[in-house]
């Protein structure tokens, strides 16, 4: 290879990684680069029913189909520009706030987090610029939930993992740039971002709680405990997510 050409593909390189607009260049893991171009199409979408939660009828086009489409049904959130979960970490105990709820999916009360969906007419009125909508929503669902507040945050995704799934669709959010929001499942719209919170402090008068939540708070859980929930199936996956999560930060940070 002349100098010129190695100086080229140099350049190419760092050109190529820029126009990929903070695309992750391709690597073994991400073959095609991270989330690469796909050329499916949404060439319609109907809400097929709406209550808390909605059926969207997607129907995507895609270039190895020609004129033929697929129809899926996937899930969102009525009013919702993505979803919080947060975990609670006392850092004199060593030890988590979980809550024990009943959860109509499994029918059954399991462990979790504190967890909700960003709302932007709800959590948008906070928004003064110097919090994102989703940290916004995640102090109030701890609030809410396990009555604490404050405390160190830290998000546990990293910057723009989000994907632009929203800004395709007719029922894009109107403020938030969901930035670190992960797929919660092939088949559901709504991403979410996971939480970790060191030393929140009592609320004396918390927010209250919406009328369907049904909570008890659980103080001074340890992390022996946590991944005992998740490996007897006595939390859900985005709870485990979540908690895995923050533990890996924990030891991180040289708390666990
Ligand atoms: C954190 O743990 C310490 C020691 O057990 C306790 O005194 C304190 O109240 C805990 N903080 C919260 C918010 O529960």
């Amino acid at each position: 290879m002349s100098a010129t050409s190695i100086i080229l593909s140099v350049l190419c390189a760092i050109v190529c990684v820029i126009g990929e607009g903070g695309r992750t260049p391709p690597t073994k893991l991400y073959v095609d680069g991270r989330d690469r171009e796909h050329g499916y199409t949404i060439i319609d979408e109907q809400i097929r029913y709406s209550g808390w939660r909605q059926v969207l009828r997607r129907r995507v086009s895609a270039p190895h189909l020609g004129d033929k489409h697929l129809d899926f049904d996937v899930i969102d959130q009525a009013k919702s520009c993505g979803a919080v979960v947060i975990f609670a970490w006392n850092s004199t105990s060593k030890t988590a706030t979980i809550i024990r709820e009943y959860m109509p999916g499994p029918h059954r009360v399991l462990s979790g987090l504190a967890a909700g969906i960003v709302e932007d007419d709800k959590h948008g009125i906070e928004l003064d610029g110097r919090e994102s909508l989703e940290l916004i929503a995640a102090r109030c669902e701890l609030e809410e939930e396990c009555h604490l507040a404050g405390g160190t945050w830290y998000r546990l995704t990293d910057e723009g993992v989000s994907s632009k799934n929203k800004l395709n669709s007719q029922f894009a959010c109107s403020q938030a740039q969901m930035k670190s929001a992960v797929s919660m499942d092939k088949y559901v719209v709504t991403e979410i971002t996971p939480w970790l919170v060191i030393d929140p402090e009592h609320v004396l008068e918390p927010r209250p709680m919406d009328d369907e939540e049904d909570i008890v708070i659980i103080s001074g859980v340890p992390t022996d405990d946590i991944l005992k929930t998740i490996r007897e199936g006595d939390m859900n996956i985005v709870g485990a997510f979540a908690s895995l999560l923050a533990l890996e930060k924990l030891r991180s940070l040289g708390e666990i």
